[in-house]
Formats: structure tokens, C-alpha cells, sequence
């Protein structure tokens, strides 16, 4: 079997990439290890950036977005009880919109599925092979029988854990990493969201965040040790954790339910560098890792394929590298941006181990600047809703 480009993966960056390749005529072989209900079982993000909102757009596959999504104009930050809206549209004209990573992947899919393109799920150990030459070429195991796919370029899009990042020989890529001591708890409920817009919470006993799906469904974090298991967690002792972490009003407000899907994200910061190695690319999770604070993972990985695409598309239409050989660089200036800003933002409004008495004023003070500063209410609303390339 032959292709153009190799992806493996079928997140949101590798079904993204697939569409806008697909789209410019350029063929594409997906390669995924789980089933496609697998995949679509996972609940993730949240929120898209208009610069995501404009690439699915782009990608042709945004019309429930457009229907369904929520266009927030701020968010509620909340220190302590101390609730300050933050209104991004005021402040600098732009807006985020609310739409599960599960129903992106889910449009993606269904549009891939339709253009007769080729995705293989449960594609297993799969492995890279002379990514350093001109003719790379991914082996794969489907039901127990070995193939291989032979191609021009290979896009690693299989996440944190995948076997692209970890092909490529140790002494040509460097890490940058850091492991919180914590995680989130998150569940899902059938229930209408307690606010119209998204309330991130401080509290001495630590984080919470007020998120949604639509009008009916809510989804809800609490932090929690690295090390909690998630049985623990019976959906009244969360509600109650919940309750404790939030303002008053909010606590009220709180409309409970049985929870129908409960799990623990751990915490990370992590990036690679460079994401290019001969004609294997990095994007998405398999590259970087931000904390989910700042609402950045999907859109991250997003932009970043975005890039890829362009790149890809302008070797094919012209037989320029300069895409190709730009993508590294260009990307890492985006990346690094939003791992400032999500560790910025984990740093103010969690409760570290060490977190001491100077630490908690200190981030009181963050919080009571933003509320005072329009300069840095403005630089929030600016690294929320986008960042630039
Ligand atoms: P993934 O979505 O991880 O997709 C990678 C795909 O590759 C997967 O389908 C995987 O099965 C496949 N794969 C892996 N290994 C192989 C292999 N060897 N061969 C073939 N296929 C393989 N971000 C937020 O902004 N907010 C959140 O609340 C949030 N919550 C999260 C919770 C969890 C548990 C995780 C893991 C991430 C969360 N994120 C969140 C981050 C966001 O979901 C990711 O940034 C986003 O999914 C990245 O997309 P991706 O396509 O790069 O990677
Ligand atoms: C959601 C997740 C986030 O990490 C975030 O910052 C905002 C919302 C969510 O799952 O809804």
C-alpha cells in the first residue's frame, strides 16, 4: 500500500490534518490503535478558539459547531469567594465558543468517512521506519496480519504516548517537562450548567472549574492528589468538594445529577523539540503537553496541524520545502506562548503541597491585579481566545 502522507493517530490533530489534506487532494492513510466508539468515548476539552473555530471552517466540518456551540464573551475567575467576570469581548473584541473535543472528532470523522478516505482503526504496533530518507514507510498489524504502508512523509499525531515522538533516536530531540503534583477529577452531567459562562476557581482546598456542553449537559473538575483513585469519588462527595471550592451564589445554584462519565486527567507541562526529523513531523500531544488550565491542548493542536497542512500543501502544489522546513520553528514561537500562559494560569489557581502563606497572598495579588489592571485583564483575554502564531 502507497500514500502520500502516513498519519498516525485519530485524535482531533490527525482527522484535522487528514480533512485539510484531503481537501487540497492530497491522500492520506490514517493509522489509529483504538476502535473509532473508543476514540469517541473520550471526553476532553471544551472550548475553541476562534482561530479553531476558523480552521474547522476551513476543514468544511462546522456546521453543528456553528449550530450547537456556545459563543461565550468571558469567563468567571473566583479567589476565595471573590467572583470577577472578565469580559473578553469588551475588552478586546474576541470570543471563545463552547464545543466538546468529543463532537469536533465526531464531525471530523463523519466527514472523513464520507470523502472515502482511508482510516485504519485498531491498527496495531505500529512502528516508523527511514523517516530519515526519502522513502519512509509505517508497518502496522490488523487482525494479526503484518502490512506496510509506504509514503512521502509521516505526520505523528498519536498524542503523549504514542510511538512517533518515541521513534526518533534519542540523541536528536530534547524534552522540557513538568509533572504537577496533582490532577483534575472530572465529570460529566446531564443537568443544565450552574452559570452561563465558565467559573475557574480558587481555593485554599484547591481548584475547581464550572464548565458546560450545552444547556442541558454540564461538565465539572475539582482538583485532586496525583495519586487519587477515582473510585473514591461517589458523585455526593464530589458535589459537596465542589460546593466547598466555589462562592456562595455558585454553590446554591448548582444543579446535581448522577454523573455519567467520572475520570482523573493527571497534570503536565511538556514540550519537544525541534517536531521535525527527516519526513517525520510532530503535532498535536505527541509534541507538547500543556496543563488543561488554560483551555489550550485542542487548540494548540489544532494551529499546530494547521501549519502542517499548509506546509504539506505547498510542497505538493510548488515543490517548496520552505513550509516543510519552516514548520519546527514556526509552531515552537506558538507553542511555548501557551505553555506560559497554562502554567501561569495553573500557578495562580491551584494549591501546590508547598503552597505557604507568602505563596497564597502572592496569588491573591495576581487575581486582585487582574481585577484592577485593564492592561492585564486585557493580556488574560488576549492569551484566552488566541494566541498568535
Ligand atoms: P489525542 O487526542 O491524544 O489523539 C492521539 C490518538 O493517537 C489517539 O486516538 C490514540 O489512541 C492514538 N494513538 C496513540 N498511540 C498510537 C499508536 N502507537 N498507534 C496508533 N495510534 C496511536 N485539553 C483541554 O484543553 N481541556 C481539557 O479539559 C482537557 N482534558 C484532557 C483530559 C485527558 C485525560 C487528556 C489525555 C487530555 C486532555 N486535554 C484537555 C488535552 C486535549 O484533549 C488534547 O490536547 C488533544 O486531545 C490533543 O489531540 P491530539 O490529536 O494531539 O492527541
Ligand atoms: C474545559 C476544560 C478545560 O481545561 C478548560 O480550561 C475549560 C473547559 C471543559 O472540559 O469544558
Amino acid at each position: 500500500m502507497r500514500t502520500k502522507v502516513a498519519i498516525i493517530g485519530a485524535g482531533p490533530a490527525g482527522l484535522l490534518l487528514g480533512r485539510l489534506l484531503d481537501k487540497a487532494g492530497i491522500e492520506t492513510v490514517i493509522l489509529e490503535r483504538r476502535s473509532q466508539d473508543y476514540v469517541l468515548g473520550r471526553i476532553r476539552a471544551g472550548v475553541l478558539e476562534q482561530g479553531t473555530v476558523e480552521l474547522l471552517d476551513k476543514a468544511g466540518v462546522s456546521e453543528r459547531l456553528h449550530a450547537d456551540g456556545l459563543i461565550h464573551d468571558g469567563v468567571e475567575l473566583c479567589f476565595d469567594g471573590d467572583k470577577h467576570r472578565f469580559n473578553f469581548h469588551e475588552l478586546i473584541g474576541r470570543t471563545v465558543t463552547v464545543y466538546g473535543q468529543t463532537e469536533v472528532t465526531r464531525d471530523l470523522m463523519q466527514a472523513r468517512d464520507a470523502s472515502g478516505a482511508k482510516t485504519i482503526y485498531e491498527a496495531e504496533n505500529v512502528s516508523l521506519h527511514d523517516f530519515d530518507s526519502d522513502k519512509p514507510k509505517v508497518r502496522y498489524l490488523k487482525d494479526g496480519v503484518e502490512h506496510e504502508l509506504a509514503c512521502d512523509f509521516i505526520a505523528g499525531c498519536d498524542g503523549y504516548h504514542g510511538v512517533a515522538r518515541a521513534s526518533v533516536p534519542a540523541g536528536s530531540i530534547r524534552k522540557f517537562e513538568r509533572v504537577y503534583p496533582f490532577g483534575w477529577l472530572g465529570i460529566l452531567v446531564d443537568r443544565p450548567p450552574v452559570a452561563e459562562e465558565l467559573i475557574y476557581a480558587h481555593h485554599e482546598r484547591g481548584f475547581a472549574l464550572c464548565s458546560m456542553r450545552s444547556p442541558t449537559r454540564s461538565r465539572y473538575y475539582v482538583q485532586v492528589p496525583a495519586d487519587e483513585q477515582v473510585q473514591e469519588w461517589s458523585d455526593d462527595r464530589f458535589w459537596d468538594e465542589l460546593r466547598r471550592r466555589v462562592d456562595e451564589e455558585t454553590a446554591d445554584n448548582l444543579v446535581t445529577g448522577p454523573s455519567i462519565e467520572k475520570s482523573i486527567a493527571p497534570l503536565r507541562s511538556f514540550v519537544a523539540e525541534p517536531l521535525r526529523f527527516g519526513r517525520l513531523f510532530l503535532a498535536g500531544d505527541a509534541a507538547h503537553i500543556v496543563p488543561p488550565t488554560g483551555a489550550k491542548g485542542l487548540n494548540l493542536a489544532a494551529s499546530d496541524v494547521g501549519a502542517l497542512a499548509e506546509a504539506f500543501i505547498a510542497f505538493y502544489a510548488e515543490r517548496s520545502s520552505a513550509g516543510i522546513d519552516g514548520y519546527s520553528a514556526r509552531v515552537l514561537s506558538r507553542i511555548w506562548k501557551a505553555e506560559r500562559f497554562s502554567w501561569w494560569m495553573t500557578s495562580i489557581l491551584h494549591t501546590f503541597p508547598d503552597t505557604d502563606a507568602f505563596s497564597r497572598r502572592i496569588q491573591r495579588a495576581e487575581f486582585d491585579y487582574l481585577r484592577s489592571s485593564e492592561a492585564a485583564a486585557r493580556s488574560l483575554a488576549e492569551n484566552y481566545t488566541g494566541l498568535p502564531m
